[in-house]
């Protein structure tokens, strides 16, 4: 039995930051355990230009300065970098786009179809008056991060991302055959087949908790407000594609939490907010996962190499370790005067990042 990994130090391709104290309270958990993240822009107001961008940069450095002075991080963890992204809306030129990528500091552009999910309000009503902004990214080879559902209230919400690979992807992959394009937190084994065969530099992003769980998990003796996220978690045969897919060892899927840190009042109400909250014990939780396919000697690609590969950044530097050390995941942390409740609170887990 496999009691110790050794790997290259993970980035984590998909995270909520937040802002404020809300910022303040999660930096810390992320920092701990990844070098870089690429860090979502739907914070209110949604980070639409790049001097929004280079700004709420500078606020995560602060907050990565007092973790640090408050003894939370060491010097490898306060030297976390986060990599920023802009928010695509139906207004977004051309040139806002090139200023982005002239800058170094923008790594990508979410589109959130409007209204798809948490603080998408301000997203993209008709992809065509996108064209502009994608046509720039293709040129200067800044990525699309996708949101991949569509918001058709026709459409059932299990079906709402295979929809949009016949609606959306397949038509942008053609009209922008050089676009490189993220789809993120796939949920389904029709997303990860496409991906798999996807024409043009195209990858996707596997959350942790898509890769443990099923829809099950979400009514398990009662409701399961912590379990609820975006896109919602998928039957079972769902579940064990994803599963094959990030063990695959194919470079088109790499690690993104998708970790959405909400207060625990905000979760646990009539109508409670999507996300899990998964930063603290992330390598954690996709180690559970590889173990269960039998595949820990692939987590090191799926976390530390392909992401980097994906978006031209070079690989880290140093390492981090997981051994086999059973610990239980606290029921509840502060956060913002709050608190939360990390998913799957109280569980036990066979690994554990060393410190
Ligand atoms: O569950 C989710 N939470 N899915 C998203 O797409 C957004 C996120 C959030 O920001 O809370
Ligand atoms: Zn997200």
């Amino acid at each position: 039995m496999t009691r110790q990994i050794t790997l290259r130090r993970p980035d984590d391709w998909h995270l909520h930051l937040r802002d404020g104290d809300a910022l303040r309270s999660v930096i810390a958990a992320t920092a701990r355990q990844f070098a870089r993240a690429i860090v979502m822009p739907n914070i209110r107001p949604p980070v639409t230009t790049l001097a929004a961008a280079l700004a709420y940069r500078e606020r995560i450095l602060a907050a990565l300065a007092a973790a640090r002075a408050a003894g939370e991080l060491d010097d490898t963890g306060a030297a976390f970098e986060p990599l920023m992204t802009l928010y695509l809306t139906d207004r977004t030129t051309a040139q806002d786009i090139r200023e982005a990528s002239a800058s170094g500091q923008v790594h990508g552009v979410k589109l959130y179809p409007a209204g798809a999910t948490t603080h998408s309000d301000a997203g993209v009503t008709d992809i065509a008056r996108t064209y502009p902004a994608l046509q720039a990214m293709q040129d200067c080879g800044l990525p699309l991060l996708v949101h991949g559902e569509v918001t058709d209230p026709a459409i059932d919400l299990f079906d709402r991302e295979k929809v949009f690979i016949d609606r959306v992807m397949e038509p942008l992959r053609r009209d922008f055959p050089a676009l490189k394009v993220v789809f993120e937190h796939i949920t389904t084994q029709d997303a990860a087949q496409y991906v798999a065969q996807a024409p043009g530099p195209t990858a996707a992003t596997i959350t942790a908790h898509h890769l443990l769980y099923n829809r099950n998990a979400l009514f398990l003796g009662g409701v399961r407000p912590h379990w609820y996220c975006l896109p919602v978690l998928k039957r079972e045969t769902h579940r064990q594609a994803l599963l094959q897919a990030a063990t695959s060892g194919s470079p088109r899927f790499f690690l993104g939490t998708d970790s959405a840190p909400h207060a625990r009042h905000l979760k646990e109400i009539a109508c409670g907010c999507a996300g899990c909250y998964t930063a603290p014990h992330a390598l954690e939780l996709y180690a559970t996962a590889f173990e269960q396919a039998d595949a820990l000697d692939r987590l090191a690609g799926f976390a530390s190499e392909f992401g980097p590969a994906f978006y031209g950044l070079p690989p880290n530097q140093g390492t981090v370790t997981l051994v086999r050390e059973p610990w239980a995941i606290p029921e509840s942390l502060p956060f913002a005067g709050d608190s939360i409740v990390p998913l799957a609170g109280g569980e036990t887990l066979e690994w554990r990042l060393r410190d």
